[in-house]
């Protein structure tokens, strides 16, 4: 079996026991301990001065986590700049909020070209090398450059945007030819799959060819062939299940219940980001007290949002945006025995989160663009069977192409969103099951372990050329 090398911009932490709830760490783990291999990327550190050095190195069994230092430049021009300042929001189809500047588009292309330098003499000849996101486009192209042969793999966890979206990029085509460097491409969706082959039709003289949701686009452009293929990622849905039922005791949960003094509860747990849709989530609750009175000190919306970003100026606006809103709707609702909106900017672990996933009557995931959302999933997996909360979920999470039984909304109709919270709210409990049990046929059916075999799988049969 190939040994398996992961490049992510974040590498998990290496104590397993403190790992934070990314379903992506928890997959690419589990993958890494079955090949054994390297796990590469960003230390989380930023150092003064220039990025350098080798990478620090520690091994866990057969894996070895391999992590470089960020320069004080680097942090700025390639992950507050270039990552979270132009693809981010130019992913997730928010044009008005992109920055473009040459400058961090070079620290992006450097710091990649850095990363590939020192992941180079790591490599061995019949590796397989699987870089995540948005932040590392060029790595494959770099390590390519600098004679690597191995086959290479790419996923990206954003949504991917139409070409008239994609457009607005300068240099737009040079990004996409870096893309193409990799044997196997995989997004999360089959619509962010077809805007890949549409902006390949439109702006490039390449060619696809479509085999199928099953079989992906086989791609000829800039002198390579790949295969782009959609593999939605998922959760370890077992896993989950049985931690929910345990944390369904525990002191935390019955901290929360016992706060809730027989009230319902409506969840929400984002990343403080301005894709989640958190402004136009709190203005749906607030239209719900406001529409239906009788939810009035009967409902409590609680929303976990950890601060994200902090360094680029739109997460300091939507942070205060927040606060300012949470603090209005709160005044205007509150009784002395009773907040509406409970809004914290913290972080919690797994089996705190999947007790609270339990307690609550309905997840509120509404992004206003996401690639998957995990959150989704996992409010599903946490549910007891016998008495299941209701999802509602935006059209616009990739998790809507697959979870079809939710309630799904347009999270930017407020009023709409807050019809389906009294419908949720209201709903019976015959019909609340049979929409649990069909989402977790699909949960189960695709789990994690689904999801990176298959990708590991068509990663094996590369090169495709
Ligand atoms: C999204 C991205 C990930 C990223 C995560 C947290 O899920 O797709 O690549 O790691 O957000 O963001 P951060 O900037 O803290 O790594």
């Amino acid at each position: 079996m190939s040994r398996l090398v992961v490049v992510s911009n974040r590498v998990a932490p290496i104590d397993e026991g403190k790992q934070a709830a990314g379903g992506l760490a928890v997959a690419v783990l589990a993958a890494l301990k079955k090949t054994g291999g390297i796990w590469f990327g960003w230390s989380g550190n930023v150092v003064e001065g220039d990025s350098q050095g080798e990478p620090t190195r520690t091994d866990v069994g057969r894996l070895t986590y391999a992590t470089l230092d960020l320069g004080r430049r680097d942090f700025e021009e390639y992950y507050n700049g270039f990552a979270n300042q132009t693809l981010w929001p130019l992913f997730h189809y928010r044009l008005g909020l992109i920055e473009v500047s040459r400058r961090t588009r070079e620290g992006y292309k450097r710091v990649n070209g850095y990363f590939a330098e020192r992941l180079a003499p790591l490599l061995q000849p019949d590796d397989m090398v699987w870089v995540h996101d948005y932040h590392l486009i060029p790595f494959g192209e770099e390590l390519r450059q600098r004679g690597c042969n191995q086959r290479m793999g790419f996923f990206l966890h954003t949504p991917f945007p139409a070409p008239e979206i994609l457009v607005a990029l300068p240099n737009h085509r040079e990004l996409i030819r870096e893309l193409c460097n990799y044997d196997l491409v995989g997004f999360h969706t089959q619509v962010d799959l077809r805007c890949f082959a549409d902006y390949i039709r439109e702006e490039t003289d390449g060619t696809v060819e479509d085999r199928g949701p099953e079989g992906g686009m086989m791609i000829q452009a800039f002198g390579r062939t790949l295969l782009a293929k959609a593999f939605p990622i998922s959760i370890d849905t077992a896993n989950l299940e049985s931690l929910a039922q345990t944390a369904a005791r525990s002191r935390h949960t019955e901290r929360l219940r016992e706060s809730l003094v027989g009230r319902r509860l409506i969840i929400g747990v984002d990343r403080l980001d301005y894709s989640k849709g958190l402004p136009q989530r709190f203005q749906a609750f607030e239209q719900l007290l406001a529409t239906y009175p009788e939810h009035c000190n009967r409902v409590s919306f609680l929303q976990i949002a950890p601060p994200s970003r902090e360094d680029v100026p739109e997460y300091i606006a939507i942070k205060r945006e927040l606060s300012e809103l949470s603090g209005r709707i709160n005044g205007r609702f509150a009784e002395f025995d009773w907040v509406p909106i409970r809004y914290l900017n913290k972080s919690f672990g797994r089996r705190v989160l999947a007790g609270f996933y339990r307690t609550a009557n309905v997840g509120l995931v509404t992004p206003l663009r996401d690639g998957m959302n995990l959150v989704a999933k996992e409010y599903v997996a946490c549910q007891d069977p016998d008495d299941p909360g209701v999802l509602v979920l935006s059209t616009f999470a990739g998790a809507a192409r697959e979870l079809g039984e939710a309630l799904i909304v347009n999270p930017f109709d407020i009023e709409a969103v807050a019809d389906a919270l009294q419908r949720a709210l209201t709903m019976s409990l015959p019909e609340r099951k049979e929409r649990h049990d069909a989402i977790m046929r699909t949960l189960r059916r695709h789990d994690i372990g689904w999801w990176r075999e298959t990708y590991v799988d068509a990663l094996t049969r590369a090169p495709y050329g």
